[in-house]
């Protein structure tokens, strides 16, 4: 399918988390000021039927992980209309807000904000639709131009029904996300559920409460869930199992923290494999496999109160390795292993939450047949300009930008917030940049910075 006039679209979004609406909200402000010629046409499929961002894990309570100041827009452009702050000021809770103290809104909040943002860009957005492969286009087949090469994709897409139609692009912008990750051997079924289907499943759950909750991991999912189903389940028992002696605290100082910056995307791009391996190890701590301080004092001075009590409801099997999770009648059993002694033990439940963290998106397997175009490293890992554009084979004049997946080429911040508004500027000025100057060459840093909108 193309726009009115035949013309394909100049970019086909797949994925409208965050990420992608950033984007969205980049292209409108770029619209508004374009002249018609110069303003661009997009088409943002996801395959939700409405806007959510991780609606089962909309905990109550659960506060961001990061500075409201680091939402869709202000470190592109603080002035812009789709601030927090403006979102705020528009709900009435602008002097509230500023009351409360907080850089740390409810995840709640931030998803409202994020919703009444979508909802300002819903023009460019097809819910319900899921993007299924992507085909190249070759010059000559659409017509675009007469200078050879690939000149824009066609993207099979599958509506809430099932039926497909194309959707035909000059630029691809994949924002597709994570995928979660069960342990090896692991299915989710009727009783094992990954974290991110939390308060869905426990909405759809039929008949009386588990009597215990088993939940696997020790990362933040994994604490707000088994915080959350203690509170929740006054009853209950919540066994948390992990390999870890203790839940650790994510480290959010100052000056670690500044591996999130702008700044870092640059250092890490130009930097040698093995300093970026070096990079994420040191500061893995920053994201991965930890826990909220605050969080943690608080399950640990429930988890005491009990002892003191004498019903200890929360347990923590520390140091344990999962070594089988098998569905039985009426529950499910957990078989693991203590390491500092190799001794195995058996835990039945009612449920278990595997909390044991994301993949990353599946890039190649959604470009199909256009996955041939991108060059790889030695590892298999698509090769990223620092404009966050998939280096292609030669006689490729289209575009395949990445949203997330560039945590190998751009640093952690790629599944991240803290970098959304940068970067959606940097791929819109790429963009406009590829279309005033013909085939894009590979950027460096400092021009991805100085064509970057905002
Ligand atoms: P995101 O996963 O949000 O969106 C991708 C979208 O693409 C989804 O809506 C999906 O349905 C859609 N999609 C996927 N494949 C598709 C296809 N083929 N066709 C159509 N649609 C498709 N980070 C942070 O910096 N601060 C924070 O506070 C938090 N908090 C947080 C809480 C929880 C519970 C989780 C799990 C994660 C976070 N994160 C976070 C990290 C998180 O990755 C980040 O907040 C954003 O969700 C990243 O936005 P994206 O748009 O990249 O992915
Ligand atoms: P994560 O940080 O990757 O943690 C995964 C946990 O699962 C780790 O403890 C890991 O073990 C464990 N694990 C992985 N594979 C396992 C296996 N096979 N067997 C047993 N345990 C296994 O994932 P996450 O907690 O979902 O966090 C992901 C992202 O979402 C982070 O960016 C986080 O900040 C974000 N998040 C934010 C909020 C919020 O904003 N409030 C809430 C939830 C999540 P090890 O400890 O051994 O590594």
């Amino acid at each position: 399918m193309t726009q009115p006039g035949d013309r394909p679209y100049d970019i086909v979004g797949v994925g409208f988390g965050p990420a992608n609406l950033a984007l969205a909200v980049a292209l409108e402000e770029h619209n508004a000021r374009a002249a018609p010629a110069d303003r661009l046409s997009a088409v943002f499929v996801e395959r939700q039927p409405r806007f959510g961002w991780h609606r089962g894990m909309l905990i109550e309570g659960a506060t961001m992980q990061v500075s409201f100041l680091k939402d869709l827009v202000t470190l592109r452009d603080p002035a812009s209309g789709f601030t927090f702050l403006s979102y705020l000021k528009e709900k009435g809770r602008l002097v509230d807000f500023i009351n409360h103290k907080t850089f740390f809104p409810t995840r709640v909040e931030f998803h409202d904000y994020l919703s009444w943002a979508a909802a300002r860009v819903g023009h460019f957005v097809r819910y319900g639709t899921e993007a299924v492969s992507a085909a190249p286009v070759e010059d000559g087949v659409d017509g675009v131009d007469g200078e050879g090469g690939v000149t824009g994709f066609a993207v099979t897409v599958r509506d809430a029904s099932g039926a497909e139609s194309v959707l035909r692009a000059r630029d691809l912008v994949i924002g597709g996300g994570l995928r979660p990750s069960l342990p090896e051997g692991v299915e989710a079924s009727e009783r094992v559920w990954h974290n991110r289907d939390l308060l869905t499943r426990l909405a759809e759950y039929d008949g009386p409460p588990p009597a215990r909750w088993t939940v696997i991991g020790a990362g933040q999912s994994a604490a707000e869930v088994a915080d959350h189903l203690h509170r929740a389940y006054p009853d209950a028992e919540v066994c948390a199992i992990f390999a870890r002696y203790g839940y650790s605290p994510a480290d959010d100082s100052p000056f670690a923290n500044r591996i999130f910056d702008p700044a870092a995307v640059d250092d890490f791009h130009g930097a040698p494999e093995e300093v970026k391996e070096r990079l994420l190890d040191y500061h893995r701590g920053t994201n991965y496999s930890v826990v909220d301080l605050d969080l943690i004092e608080e399950l640990y001075r429930r988890s005491y109160q009990e002892k003191v009590r004498g019903r200890e409801r929360l347990r923590i099997l520390n140091a344990c390795r999962v070594l089988e999770v098998r569905e039985r009648p009426g529950g499910v059993r957990t078989t693991y292993e203590f390491l500092p002694t190799g001794e195995r033990h058996e835990l039945d439940s009612g449920v278990v939450i595997c909390a044991t963290g994301y993949r990353p998106y599946d890039v190649l397997g959604l470009l199909g047949p256009a996955a041939g175009l991108c060059e790889r490293d030695e590892r298999g890992r698509v090769r990223v300009e620092r404009d966050y554009r998939i280096r292609t084979v030669p006689g490729v004049r289209a575009g395949i930008y990445l949203q997330g997946g560039t945590e190998h080429t751009h640093g952690i911040t790629s599944s991240l917030l803290s970098n959304g508004a940068v970067r959606a500027g940097e791929i819109l000025g790429s963009l406009l940049a590829a279309r005033r100057a013909g085939p894009p060459a590979p950027r460096s840093a400092a021009e991805a910075r100085e064509l970057a909108v905002g």
